[in-house]
């Protein structure tokens, strides 16, 4: 990348590169860097506006995706997908047993949202459907509108460890977010099975092409000389 870019004046990026200082060094002609993910801390903004290289994302486009995903998961641990899978490979599997690999029903129950934007409401309303209470927090109270559309109630971070058998977690990465999860939260969750993925949660096909042409429509956009969308710092705009 770092050798091929050197003559290019824009770049479509995923998360595996790291867009830094160093990068953009070796970049001088670059005016736009369109990464294909709505997360951004593989680059480092501060540096592109530095350097007059605008930076964009793509949010919107995978939140729904997104929201499928979290479902997946929550569903997975509450019915032990996983171990359920393992099992029936192995070829061990013996037959039904009363008691065997019982895990937790998901309606009817407490779903705690932390970080109720875009996707957490997405989450919140996929929850109305299993007839589930659903908490949140964020650091801003929503609209009464939003919150009513899902029948969600605000409450401080405490309330909602306390208060809920499921906790899905939608923050954007910030230097306020970073570590938010840390071990002493965890311990006060309800005894906690895991579930491991990999970064995956906007990988359907659909959504994954959306992401990746918004990203070269933004390209396209700045060499129009229209306005790309999404951009995480139009001040380099106004200066040129
Ligand atoms: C997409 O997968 C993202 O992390 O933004």
């Amino acid at each position: 990348m770092a050798r091929r870019v050197k003559d290019k004046d824009g770049l479509v990026c995923l998360l595996t590169e790291k867009i830094n200082e160093e990068f953009l060094r070796g970049a001088p002609k670059l005016r736009i860097t369109a990464n294909v993910a709505v997360g951004y801390d593989n680059i480092d903004v501060d540096a592109c506006t530095k350097r007059g290289v605008l930076a964009t994302n793509t949010p919107g486009v995978l939140d729904e995706t997104t929201a499928d995903f979290a479902w997946t998961l929550l569903m997975a641990v509450a019915r032990r997908l996983g171990e359920g899978e393992a099992l029936a490979r192995s070829g061990s599997w013996k037959g039904w047993n009363l008691d065997q690999l019982c895990g937790a029903d998901v309606w009817g129950k407490t779903l705690g949202i932390v970080g109720f934007g875009r996707i957490g409401r997405a989450v919140a309303r996929r929850g109305l459907g299993f007839q589930m209470k659903v908490i949140y927090t964020d650091a801003v109270r929503a609209p009464e509108d939003a919150e009513k559309a899902v029948n969600a109630e605000f409450c401080d971070m405490n309330t909602l460890l306390a208060g809920s058998d499921f906790v899905s977690l939608h923050v954007p990465l910030l230097a306020e977010t970073r570590g938010l999860f840390d071990a002493p939260k965890f311990y006060r969750l309800k005894r906690p099975n895991v579930v491991l993925a990999p970064h995956l949660a906007s990988a359907s096909i659909e959504t994954r092409t959306k992401m990746a042409v918004m990203a070269a429509e933004n390209v396209a956009a700045l060499f129009k000389g229209q306005m790309p969308k999404n951009m995480l710092n139009p001040a380099v705009l106004r200066k040129s």
